[in-house]
C-alpha cells in the first residue's frame, strides 16, 4: 500500500471515531486545542476547532496533505507549470494580482510584463471614465456601466461590486448575466444610452447567453446613438479578434490569457467594471489582498496555512466523515453572493469523478455547497442545520467592524453569528430540555412528546473566519484563500480543478434543441424532450 492511501486509510479509521465523539468534548480532552486550529493570515482570522477532528486527526490529515505532495504542487502552480493538462494550460491568475516587478512565466513563457501593462491600461481607461475624462459619443459624462457576462465572467465582477459598493454610488454598476430577457431588459432599464457604458465580458466571445445579451445592448446604443455607439461599447475576451468582429473597437477591447481560468478571472481586466464602478485605486487594493494571501499560501507551513486546512476541514467532514454537502454562511450582508460565487468555484472546479490520469477517482470530491446571508438563514433552513437528519458541516463569516454605521445592529449581528455556530456544536440536551419543560410544570406525557422535539443534537461542525473589517485588501485574501483552498482539494482527490468538460454536453444539446423549437421537425429525443418541444411548438 502506497504513503498516499496509507495515509487515507487512517483518515478515514478517525472519521469513523470522531462520528461517536461530541465535538464539545474535544475542548476538554485538549485543553490547548484553541492554538493549532486558529491562525490569523492576512487580516482573515480562521477558527477550525469546531471542526470534527482531534488534534492527532489534524496531524493524520496533514500526513495526507504531504502524502498528496501539497508543497509541490503549489509550487508547480506557482512555477506556471500544465496544472490543466486537459486543456494544456498553466492556471496563473496569481500572476494578474502579483505586485509591479514580479517575474511569473506561464510554462516557460514571460508573462508579467504583459500583465502589468494591461493593468496599466485598465486602470488608466477607468479612471478615465470615472473622471469624466473620456465621455460618451454626445460629450456627456458616463453615469452607468452595464457589465454583461456569465459563470466567471459574472460571478466575482458582481461579488466585488456587491461587497464594497457606496451606497449612492458615482457610477452604477448593473449587471445582466442570464439569457432570460427579463435580466437585461430590467439592466437596461431607466439607462440613458448617452450616459451608459456596456462592458461585454467573456473569455471565449461564444457562450450564447452572453452574446445574445450583449447583441440587445449593442442595439438598444445602436437604436440612441448611431455610430456614436461604437464609444459606448467595450469588450473583454481571451479572443480579442472575435470581440472586434462583432464590434467593438480595438482601443476598447481589453484582452487577458488563457492559462487564466474563468472562475480565476476576476482578477484580470474581467474586473474592469468594478476598476471604473469602485475606483482603479479599489480593483488595485483587491489584487493587492489577492497577493498578499498568495505570500502566504506560498511561505507558511502546511499546519499553519489557512488554504491548506481550510481544505483539510472539508476534506475530513466530506471523505473521513461522508458528508456531501456544505453550508456557507456570511453574516455579513454585503459578502451575500460568496455562497454563489462559491458555487462556481468549488463545483466546476472539483465536481469531478475522474482523475487528472484519466482513472476513476477512489473517494468522494467536491461537496454540494449553498448559502446565504446570515441572519436571514436562520429564518430559512437553519432548522434544518439544527435538527435535520443530516449533518451539515458550515463556514460561517463574520466582520468584527462594519463601515456601515449603526454599531448596534452589528453587534446584534455578531451575537448571531457567534451564537449558531456554538448552538450548532454544543445542542441541546434533551435531560436539560426535560427539567426545563418539568419546571414549566408540563404533564410527564407531555414532556415525553415535547422533550425530543425541543431537543438539539448538536455536534454539527463549523469553521468561523471572522474578518477584522471588510475591504478591497481582505476581500482579495478572502477570494484567494477559497481559491487555493479548492486547489489543495483537487491535489489531493487527484483531479484536474482547472478545466469544466462536465458544462459542454448541455451546450451542444442547447443547440440542437434551439434547432428544433424555430426549425421545421423536431431531430430524435427522449419521449419526454420531445414532448416538452412539441408543447413548446404548438
Ligand atoms: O459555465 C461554463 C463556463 O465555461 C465557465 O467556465 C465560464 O466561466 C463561463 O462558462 C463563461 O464563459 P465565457 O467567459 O467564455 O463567456
Amino acid at each position: 500500500m502506497s504513503d498516499h492511501q496509507a495515509a487515507w486509510r487512517r483518515l478515514r479509521a478517525a472519521g469513523a471515531a470522531a462520528a461517536a465523539r461530541p465535538i464539545a468534548s474535544l475542548f476538554d480532552a485538549e485543553p490547548d486545542r484553541l492554538e493549532p486550529l486558529t491562525l490569523t493570515a492576512c487580516g482573515l482570522y480562521l477558527d477550525l476547532s469546531k471542526q470534527p477532528w482531534s488534534l492527532k486527526d489534524l496531524g493524520l490529515a496533514l500526513d495526507l496533505a504531504r502524502a498528496a505532495e501539497v508543497e509541490v504542487a503549489r509550487d508547480r502552480l506557482f512555477a506556471g507549470a500544465m496544472v490543466n493538462p486537459s486543456e494544456g494550460r498553466a492556471a496563473l491568475h496569481m500572476a494578474l494580482r502579483a505586485p509591479q516587478g514580479s517575474a511569473f512565466f506561464a510554462q516557460g513563457e514571460p508573462v508579467s510584463a504583459e500583465v502589468e501593462a494591461s493593468r496599466a491600461a485598465m486602470g488608466a481607461f477607468a479612471g478615465a471614465i470615472r473622471t469624466g475624462t473620456r465621455t460618451g459619443a454626445t460629450g456627456k459624462p458616463f453615469k452607468a456601466v452595464v457589465h454583461i457576462g456569465i459563470g466567471g465572467s459574472d460571478f466575482g465582477p458582481r461579488l466585488v461590486w456587491e461587497a464594497l459598493r457606496a451606497p449612492v454610488p458615482k457610477i452604477e454598476l448593473r449587471f445582466a448575466a442570464n439569457v432570460d430577457p427579463a435580466e437585461i431588459t430590467q439592466a437596461l432599464a431607466g439607462l440613458e444610452p448617452a450616459e451608459t457604458l456596456v462592458v461585454v465580458v467573456s473569455k471565449t466571445f461564444t457562450t450564447q447567453e452572453t452574446m445574445a445579451n450583449a447583441t440587445i445592448a449593442r442595439a438598444w446604443l445602436r437604436d440612441a446613438l448611431g455610430a456614436g455607439a461604437d464609444s459606448h461599447l467595450v469588450a473583454v475576451s481571451a479572443a480579442p479578434d472575435r470581440a472586434q468582429a462583432f464590434g467593438v473597437r480595438a482601443d476598447q477591447v481589453f484582452g487577458f490569457r488563457d492559462w487564466v481560468g474563468g472562475r480565476y478571472s476576476i482578477w484580470s481586466a474581467v474586473g474592469l467594471s468594478c476598476a471604473i464602478a469602485l475606483g482603479p485605486e479599489v480593483f488595485e487594493a483587491l489584487l493587492s489582498g489577492g497577493a498578499a494571501m498568495d505570500d502566504h499560501f506560498r511561505q507558511a507551513p502546511l499546519e499553519a496555512n489557512a488554504p491548506v486546512l481550510l481544505a483539510l476541514a472539508h476534506i475530513f467532514n466530506r471523505n473521513a466523515m461522508d458528508r456531501p454537502v456544505r453550508a456557507v454562511v456570511p453574516y455579513a450582508q454585503r459578502l451575500r453572493l460568496l455562497p454563489n460565487f462559491l458555487q462556481q468555484l468549488e463545483m466546476e472546479s472539483n465536481g469531478k469523478q475522474v482523475r487528472t490520469d484519466g482513472q476513476p477517482v477512489s473517494q468522494a470530491t467536491a461537496a454540494t455547497v449553498f448559502g446565504d446571508a446570515g441572519a436571514n438563514v436562520q429564518h430559512a433552513f437553519f432548522q434544518l442545520m439544527h435538527q435535520g437528519s443530516d449533518v451539515i458541516p458550515a463556514d460561517i463569516l463574520a466582520v468584527a467592524r462594519s463601515a456601515d454605521g449603526h454599531p448596534e445592529s452589528q453587534t446584534k449581528l455578531l451575537a448571531n453569528a457567534l451564537a449558531q455556530a456554538e448552538a450548532l456544536m454544543v445542542g441541546r440536551p434533551e435531560s436539560e430540555v426535560r427539567r426545563t419543560l418539568a419546571q414549566e410544570g408540563l404533564s410527564a406525557g407531555e414532556i415525553e412528546i415535547l422533550a425530543p422535539q425541543k431537543t438539539f443534537p448538536g455536534n454539527r461542525p463549523t469553521t468561523f473566519l471572522l474578518m477584522e473589517t471588510l475591504n478591497p485588501e481582505t476581500l482579495g485574501a478572502l477570494i484567494a484563500l477559497y481559491e487555493h483552498k479548492t486547489f489543495v482539494e483537487g491535489v489531493i482527490w487527484g483531479i484536474n480543478s482547472f478545466d469544466q468538460w462536465g458544462v459542454e454536453l448541455g451546450k451542444t444539446l442547447a443547440g440542437r434543441i434551439l434547432a428544433d423549437l424555430e426549425g421545421e421537425a423536431p431531430q430524435a429525443h427522449d419521449p419526454s424532450t420531445l414532448a416538452l418541444i412539441a408543447r413548446l411548438r404548438s
